[in-house]
């Protein structure tokens, strides 16, 4: 994976990627989206620095592609941290006590949802069911779901999901 702590690793990636891809599209403005899944699988993320080589690809303004990148919560311009912790909040997890979980997993973390711990360790995401309804409230950690998580528990259960250095 190329170093994406370059701007032009930056630039000249999203300029390949939307090349690449204007070739198989015939409307650039439809292309847009498939450019955006095809940057942030390759660099983990869609850096704000490639925005203006991708607007300019694709007759846009630079507005109208961050706009886009903003909207889906599924595009980040920060990469996610070596494990991401999931808290859910659908119905179920929220009748018994996810909300405590959320709110000692972010004291823990010392982020709020979204957020990145300072070392790249972890990033806090909310979800909406993990198909553990039986066994609220749920939360995932690198990949594992763990069951009926206490806030005094949360805390341990993302210590031993650390991943990495
Ligand atoms: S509602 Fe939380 S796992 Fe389904």
């Amino acid at each position: 994976m190329p170093d994406p702590d370059t701007d032009a690793t930056r630039s000249a990636l999203a300029l390949k990627l939307a090349d690449a891809t204007l070739e198989t599209l015939r409307d650039p403005r439809g292309a847009l989206l498939p450019i955006l899944h095809a940057i942030q699988e390759e660099m983990g993320c869609i850096p704000e620095s490639v925005i203006p080589a991708v607007a300019e690809r694709l007759n846009l303004t630079r507005a109208e592609v961050y706009g886009v990148v903003t909207f889906y919560a599924d595009f980040r311009t920060e990469p996610l941290g070596r494990s991401v912790v999931h808290v859910c909040l659908a119905e179920s997890c929220q009748a018994l006590g996810s909300a405590a979980v959320a709110d000692a997993a972010k004291a823990h973390l010392g982020v709020d949802f979204e957020g990145t711990t300072a070392d790249g360790a972890f990033t806090l995401r909310k979800v909406y069911c993990l198909g553990n309804c039986a066994l609220s409230p749920s939360v995932m950690i690198g990949g594992d779901v763990h069951g009926r998580v206490s806030p005094g528990a949360v805390g341990e259960l993302i210590e031993a999901g650390r991943a990495g250095p």
